[in-house]
């Protein structure tokens, strides 16, 4: 795995310190509040979501769902596919969608959509990474763990081909293993 990283871009530590600095501000924006649910989206985001988790003292439920979007190649079409939906109501519920990366925005926003039809109290989003450049869509991003550039991004959550999910940073893929 590690031999085809041009470059470590965040390491296991930066994030894991971005991970507290989010937990602290949700704790902070939710003082008071209850029925709080942080939905993770399978698969990228389980392991900022287990960081995440690990620092936020305060009751709450979580939840996860999964969707593809329907597309070839590495462009989204804004239409989305669940493959595994909640298993919770989330009515009256304040949601925090936590993802791994925000780029054209598009599952973000047919999730938030969905999530609101249901009836949920409130809906933020909270991501590790966010590539603003990309974005297609208009949509608030609450939490934010790093802006990156354009560049194609693998680890901690973050796959190729399904692949790199499990390598404890996040790192830039040399060229010539996807060209
Ligand atoms: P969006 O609907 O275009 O915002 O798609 C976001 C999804 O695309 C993420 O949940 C990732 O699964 C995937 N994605 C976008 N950029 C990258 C990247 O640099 N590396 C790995 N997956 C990515
Ligand atoms: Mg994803």
């Amino acid at each position: 795995m590690h031999k085809d990283m041009e470059k470590v871009l965040i390491t296991q530590e930066e994030i894991q310190e971005a991970a507290k600095r989010l937990a602290a501000q949700i704790e902070r924006d939710y003082a008071g509040e209850d029925s709080i649910v942080f939905v993770g989206l399978l698969k990228g985001s389980v392991q900022f979501m287990a960081d995440l988790l690990k620092n936020i003292d305060m009751m709450c439920t979580i939840d996860f769902i999964c969707v593809s979007s329907y597309g070839k190649g590495t462009k989204s079409t804004g239409r989305v596919n669940i493959i595994k939906d909640l298993s919770e109501p989330i009515d009256e519920k304040n949601v925090i969608i936590v993802e791994d990366i925000i780029d054209s925005g598009n599952t973000l926003n047919f999730i938030k959509k969905y999530f609101s039809a249901k009836n949920a109290k409130s809906v933020r989003i909270c991501t590790l990474l966010n590539k603003p450049e990309r974005r297609e869509i208009e949509i608030d991003v609450d939490y934010v763990g790093f802006d990156v550039s354009d560049e194609f991004v693998v680890g901690y959550g973050l796959d190729y081909k399904e692949y790199y999910r499990n390598l404890p940073y996040i790192g830039v893929l040399k060229p010539e293993i996807y060209e």
